[in-house]
């Protein structure tokens, strides 16, 4: 269970919280060392999801390489996509998002995300492998752009930074010892996952975070115990040559090609079915 205190902490309450991130499925609000969560709508969430795979298929044809900048900078695609589908959402008939396709790709997005939730809540709670989760009454706080405000009931802990930013800093250091060093706790906190019998279908960089020494996953959304989820996701990564690549780090080592090929040779070695079902082997829900 979630450490329950007798109300929010102050630092939430006192302000107005800035916008910190967001994803797919959520927007996230932060203080000093707390964030807090807005689930977007269903009909929010649907036109993202639709968006993103249109563009990830068009992103190539876009001119002037737009589009493949845009894949490559997650935070600004996820910024682009939001402000699009406002305006789509404006235009586009009604018959479209409620069509058969449409509550087909929410309800698989709702349901992997509340399955994955519950599964680090009562498999992951307490362990050094996600932030730290506070629970209170219910409190209403302001928050920056719309809506304005937000009513909580829960608090996470505020990372230092996602992996993805954590990383590139360091790049940006020179530091590549350091760079090589967190990859390798990525991996290491993927690890410790999957020996708790859970797997992340949803593994980038920016939802893994940094706290002190260690690599925590900030979304649970992707978490699954289901081999055929896990067996389909694996299938995929077998079949990447360049899983850095992958991960959005051609750029950041692109001048380091011995700190990607070991990452590589490391990757390939742990995320493949054979080596993954030996470790979840029993814990695992198999296939109906
Ligand atoms: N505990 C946290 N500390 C700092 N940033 C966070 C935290 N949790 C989430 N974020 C940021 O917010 C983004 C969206 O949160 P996430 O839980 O991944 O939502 P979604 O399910 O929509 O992907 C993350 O990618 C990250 O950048
Ligand atoms: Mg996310």
């Amino acid at each position: 269970m979630a450490r329950m205190v007798a109300h929010a902490p102050e630092e939430l309450t006192d302000g107005r919280l800035h916008r910190l991130g967001e994803g797919i499925g959520k927007v996230v609000y932060a203080s000093e060392h707390w964030v807090v969560k807005r689930e977007r709508s269903p009909t929010e969430v649907v036109a993202l999801i639709l968006l993103w795979k249109m563009l990830r298929r068009w992103a190539h044809k876009i001119p002037f390489g737009w589009g493949d900048r845009l894949m490559r900078r997650p935070s600004r695609l996820i910024r682009f996509l939001r402000i699009a589908t406002q305006a789509g959402m404006a235009v586009i008939p009604k018959s479209i998002w409620y069509s058969k396709h449409v509550s087909q790709v929410l309800r698989t997005y709702v349901s992997r995300d509340r399955r994955g939730e519950k599964l680090a809540r009562t498999h992951l709670t307490g362990s050094t492998l996600v932030p730290e989760i506070i629970t209170f009454p219910p409190e209403t706080v302001l928050v920056g752009g719309w809506p304005g405000w937000l009513t909580i009931r829960e608090a996470t802990e505020r990372v230092e930074a996602t992996l993805d930013k954590k990383i590139e800093a360091l790049a940006t250091e020179g530091d590549f010892a350091g760079v090589e060093l967190w990859l390798n706790r990525f991996l290491d906190t993927r690890l410790a996952g999957w020996q708790r019998g859970l797997f992340s279908v949803d593994a980038h960089l920016k939802n893994f975070g940094v706290v002190g020494q260690r690599v925590v996953l900030l979304d649970t959304g992707g978490l699954t115990d289901r081999w055929t989820d896990i067996a389909e996701r694996l299938s995929k990564d077998e079949q990447v040559a360049e899983p850095h690549a992958q991960l959005g780090l051609a750029g950041v080592l692109a001048e380091q090609p011995h700190v990607a090929s070991r990452f590589n040779e490391r990757w390939k070695s742990m995320v493949n079915r054979d080596a993954v079902g030996d470790i979840l082997g029993a814990e695992c829900t198999p296939d109906e």
